[in-house]
């Protein structure tokens, strides 16, 4: 019995294919062709999940994966109480969690709306503000808030920046910096001791080689 490994849909999938590839571990069909939400390795090994975002720690967590690849902010929105290791940077995916706002247009001083997809990262960061705040739970497209009076700034993953021009807002303060990263499962480190450390080491090989990630 191989890994399960449960990897977050979209372009931190497609950026860390080459990174599996590399460990020899590839999907059996095309997932850019497949409706398909479980592939086998084209070894017959390892099976990869294709999972939301914020199913991944869920999925480690609870052990149907014994592995999981996904954002710092999705591992940090999960919650401080951890119940998985963090054990892997594949430097792909980097971007900052930031603070953002309508350009020229100051934070008020007390009773700041934010409006996030990351209510738990925006509350840890605004309690060391020691202002008063409100958290308005989003699902997306968090940039809409404020140009519609709903929030007076957001929390939000910043990459080229482009998003909060096209939207007339600006980049204010960086909360802390986001890369994708491997996460393993309590009993799995344990039970499947070799298969997780073979893997952590070869994908360790293939980010110090810069294997590179997929256009996009
Ligand atoms: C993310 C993020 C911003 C955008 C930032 O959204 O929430 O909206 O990317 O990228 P940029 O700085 O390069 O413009 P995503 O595309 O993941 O969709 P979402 O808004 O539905 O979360």
């Amino acid at each position: 019995m191989g890994l399960v490994i449960a990897v977050n849909k979209g372009r931190i999938f497609e950026e860390c294919m080459p990174l599996l590839a590399a460990c020899e571990i590839q999907p059996s069909d095309d997932p850019k062709s497949s409706r398909k939400l479980i592939f086998e390795s084209v070894t017959g090994n390892h099976k990869i999940i294709v999972a939301r975002s914020a199913d991944v720690p869920t999925y480690v967590e609870n052990g149907v994966a014994d592995v999981g690849i996904t954002g710092k902010d999705t591992i940090l929105e999960y919650g401080a109480d951890m119940t998985f290791y963090e054990r892997l940077d594949l430097k792909i995916g980097a971007c900052r969690m930031m603070t953002a706002g309508p350009v020229g247009v100051p934070e008020p001083a007390q009773g700041v709306r934010v409006a996030s997809k990351f209510v738990n990262i925006a509350r840890q960061y605004y309690q060391k503000q020691s202002k008063q705040v409100s958290f308005i739970k989003l699902s997306g497209a968090l940039e809409i808030a404020p140009l519609l009076g709903l929030a007076d700034c957001i929390v939000d993953i910043v990459d080229t920046g482009n998003t909060l021009k096209a939207n007339g807002l600006e980049a204010r303060e960086t909360i802390c910096e986001i890369s994708t990263r491997l996460i393993v499962n309590r009993a799995s480190m344990k039970t499947k001791f070799d298969l997780v450390q073979d893997l952590i080491e070869q994908l360790e090989n293939a980010v110090a080689q810069h294997v590179p990630a997929v256009s996009q």
